[in-house]
């Protein structure tokens, strides 16, 4: 079993956009036995909460489900349940750095790294802005669960 968490700010945008999307990938090629995905934000102001619904609208247009989520707020013991913890920008990433127990021997890094987008880094964050950003998060998370499908179903069929 690989175990996958995706990490934001609010765990209303980005993060459950792309739990979303990595879950469904996983499905269709009948991974769900084998990769497990959940997602948190790095603050705590949304805990309990559904992603935001501009969030959930875009996602349905290209037919992901995000409304059975709810937010939560990153834990310490986190860091024993997850092989890959992917934060979304380097600020949460910085965060999660300061978080982490001195024996982490899981993956920690940016989720974009898996992708192959030369201009982005990181994932911009759409909650003050208009729907433009809410379909860029679509299209840089759409493409980095590809590169990171890819890369967890290389290291299941080598390992
Ligand atoms: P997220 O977006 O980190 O992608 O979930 C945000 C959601 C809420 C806030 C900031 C970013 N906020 O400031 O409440």
């Amino acid at each position: 079993m690989v175990k996958v968490l995706f990490v934001c700010l609010g765990n209303i945008c980005r993060s459950p956009t792309a739990d979303g999307i990595l879950r469904e990938l996983v499905k269709r090629e009948k991974l769900d036995q084998q990769v497990q995905i959940d997602s948190a934000g790095t603050g705590d102001w949304h805990v309990g909460k559904a992603p935001d619904v501009r969030t959930i609208a875009a996602a349905k247009r290209r037919g992901y489900d995000l409304s059975f989520l709810r937010a939560r707020q990153v834990l310490i013991k986190d860091f024993d349940e997850f092989d890959y913890i992917l934060a979304m920008d380097a600020a949460n990433l910085c965060a999660l750095q300061a978080l982490k127990p001195d024996h982490y021997a899981g993956y920690l890094g940016l989720f974009l790294d898996f992708g192959s987008s030369k201009q982005y880094r990181e994932v911009p964050d759409p909650y003050y802005g208009g729907n433009d950003g809410f379909e860029l998060v679509l299209d840089l998370v759409e493409e980095a669960a590809q590169g990171l499908l890819a890369h967890i179903r290389h290291n299941l069929h080598s390992s």
